[in-house]
């Protein structure tokens, strides 16, 4: 029905007779002429019709999104009409013909400019939505990464193995989502939350190199980078080392940036270690867009007159440059900000010009101003803010305003993009709430080499195997080196208090796999929703998925979760107990 895309007119195609199909994006309606933009996937392009024309009586009848299909010639537009903001903007199309294939109701929003519009009501009417120039530039970039990951990983000799959506548990730590058995009654498969055992398996089976992009379920309380189906690039290998995995990953990376974005990003990546992510930044995810980094000035501040600081298990301070000046308001809304994070309080210290000013300056020598300066390099016109508190707490609050600074400050740059490997992640965590050593990453994590004689006596020092790639600020990816040794995987299970039944009984599968001849190996999983939203500008994966979920997991569009029949729920053994009225 078409010779070319609205989006793809450009002057040298001027004198060409074309046939256009699309939307009508606007409509002018100036008596003698009608102007119609007419809109494609590639873009939009100015149609004219002339009273001369059989185009003209069908272009007034015609509104916002109809459906048309044009025909005319390409002619350059008269200098003083040239349209820079688009792409096709020199030239315009002098309509013969218009057909109308489909008239539309009012659209509920315009998509011509639909960016103030509510969100419910653009998932409720998702396929309007979609027509904007935004959420088809972010599709179409997901696409790219998607076809990027899949050449790249096909040349590096990965190939994509498909895994049952219905299956047994995975050991992810989010809730499952169940599907009952109809042929068995009172049984249940489960969602995979990832892949996880079976690409393990598949090592197992002699692949050596998997990969998949696959979808997972977890249901779990949604936020701006979560949705209960997600999507992830799924990597398994064999006879590799972690630097191996991270190597393979950085230069994936490189690739995907360069193909679909023509950004080169320095490789290799920057590596922290978790202690140091926490210290330095207060969070194990660092924006690295910019410095603003967190001292521990726990020594240091031993010498002031001041109880709060010498009894204090750490002080860590943040220095913010050339904000001595900053408004009451802006440091009052700053403590606010790491009181919540759960800092006892903040103190700020501010080197004007004339001295030090603020709550702490009284209680500081200037042998100790001096000390201070050298603990973190800070100069006339900084800002310190102070936090004593147990160290973790202390960085996480100072963190919160570390953010909040790179964000007001626009040091967080758009389209810029820095990537970051945390490493040395604790094996184990304590779970006050269920009493008991949890997995930091997943259960199948080996520990380090040097740390696994730890395991039993100091459980909480031991450290993993694991990574995460961190992008702006983002947790991009996770992955780990694998338990591929019965007798160690049933120690850390033993820690986890999981016993031999219970492991037999959620992982026996795997278990006796590994009795076979597993080799050693790792792997990676790159949230995809979560890349591509970074790379698209996007701050919710939710612009980057065609049919997401609201935050309280909502389809709106297609209304679902929804009821069902009684007659279906019988045939799946269900009958559904509704909570009691609150
Ligand atoms: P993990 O649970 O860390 O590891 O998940 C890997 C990556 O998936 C993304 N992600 C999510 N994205 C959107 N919505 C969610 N609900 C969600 N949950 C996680 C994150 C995360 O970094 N099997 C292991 C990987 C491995 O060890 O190889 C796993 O799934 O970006």
């Amino acid at each position: 029905m078409r010779t070319h895309w609205c989006g793809e007119l450009r002057p040298a195609h001027a004198g060409q007779r074309v046939a256009v199909c699309g939307w009508v994006h606007r409509r002018r309606d100036l008596g003698g002429l009608v102007f119609l933009d007419l809109r494609d996937r590639e873009g939009v392009v100015q149609v004219v019709c002339t009273p001369q024309q059989p185009a003209h009586a069908a272009a007034q009848q015609v509104r916002p999104e109809y459906v048309v299909r044009v025909v005319g010639e390409v002619v350059i537009r008269p200098p003083h009409t040239v349209n820079p903001k688009i792409a096709t903007g020199e030239v315009e199309i002098r309509a013969e013909t218009l057909e109308v294939l489909n008239p539309s109701r009012t659209p509920p929003f315009e998509v011509a400019d639909g960016d103030d519009v509510d969100e419910s009501v653009r998932l409720r009417y998702r396929y309007l939505d979609l027509r904007r120039e935004r959420m088809q530039r972010n599709l179409r970039l997901r696409h790219r990464l998607a076809k990027a990951t899949r050449d790249f990983l096909d040349r590096e000799g990965f190939w994509e193995v498909e895994t049952p959506h219905l299956i047994r548990a995975t050991p992810e730590g989010a809730r499952d989502f169940l599907v009952p058995s109809r042929l068995h009654p009172g049984k249940f498969y489960v969602l995979p939350q990832s892949p996880q055992l079976l690409k393990q398996i598949l090592m197992v089976a002699g692949v050596e190199r998997y990969f998949q992009l696959a979808r997972c379920f977890r249901d779990e309380d949604l936020r701006a980078d979560r949705q209960p189906e997600f999507t992830q690039i799924d990597v398994e290998m064999s006879f590799v080392d972690r630097d191996d995995v991270l190597s393979l990953v950085e230069r994936l990376v490189g690739y995907l940036m360069r193909e679909a974005l023509g950004v080169d990003v320095p490789l290799p990546f920057p590596r922290l270690s978790y202690r140091d992510a926490l210290l330095r930044y207060g969070t194990d995810k660092p924006d690295l867009r910019y410095g603003l980094t967190i001292d521990d000035v726990t020594e240091v501040a031993k010498a002031a007159e001041l109880r709060l600081f010498r009894e204090a298990e750490a002080v860590r301070c943040l220095r913010i440059p050339q904000a001595a000046s900053a408004s009451r308001r802006e440091v009052e809304q700053w403590v606010t900000l790491a009181v919540e994070a759960g800092a006892p309080g903040v103190l700020h210290l501010a080197l004007q010009p004339d001295g030090p000013k603020g709550p702490l300056a009284k209680h500081l020598t200037d042998g100790l101003l001096d000390s201070m300066r050298a603990a973190t390099g800070a100069r006339e016109g900084d800002l310190l803010l102070f936090v004593a508190a147990a160290g973790d707490v202390a960085s996480a609050a100072l963190g919160k305003i570390r953010q909040q600074v790179g964000a007001q400050r626009g040091l967080a740059r758009e389209g810029t993009f820095a990537y970051a490997w945390v490493v040395d992640f604790p094996l184990l965590e304590w779970d006050d709430q269920e009493g008991r050593y949890v997995a930091v990453h997943h259960p199948f994590t080996a520990p380090v080499d040097e740390d696994v004689d730890l395991l039993e006596s100091q459980p909480l020092r031991v450290r993993a195997k694991a990574y995460d790639l961190v992008l702006n600020g983002v947790e991009v990816a996770g992955g780990s080196i694998r338990i591929h040794r019965r007798e160690l995987q049933e120690r850390v299970f033993r820690l986890l208090g999981i016993g031999p039944e219970q492991a037999q009984e959620r992982f026996g599968f795997l278990l006796e796999a590994f009795q076979y001849g597993a080799p050693p190996h790792g792997g990676i999983a790159f949230g995809f929703d979560r890349l591509v939203m970074v790379l698209a500008g996007e701050d919710t994966i939710r612009d980057v998925i065609a049919f997401p979920k609201t935050a309280s997991a909502v389809d709106l569009m297609m209304g679902a979760p929804s009821e069902v029949d009684e007659a279906q729920l019988r045939e799946v053994h269900i009958a559904v107990r509704k909570p009691a009225a609150p």
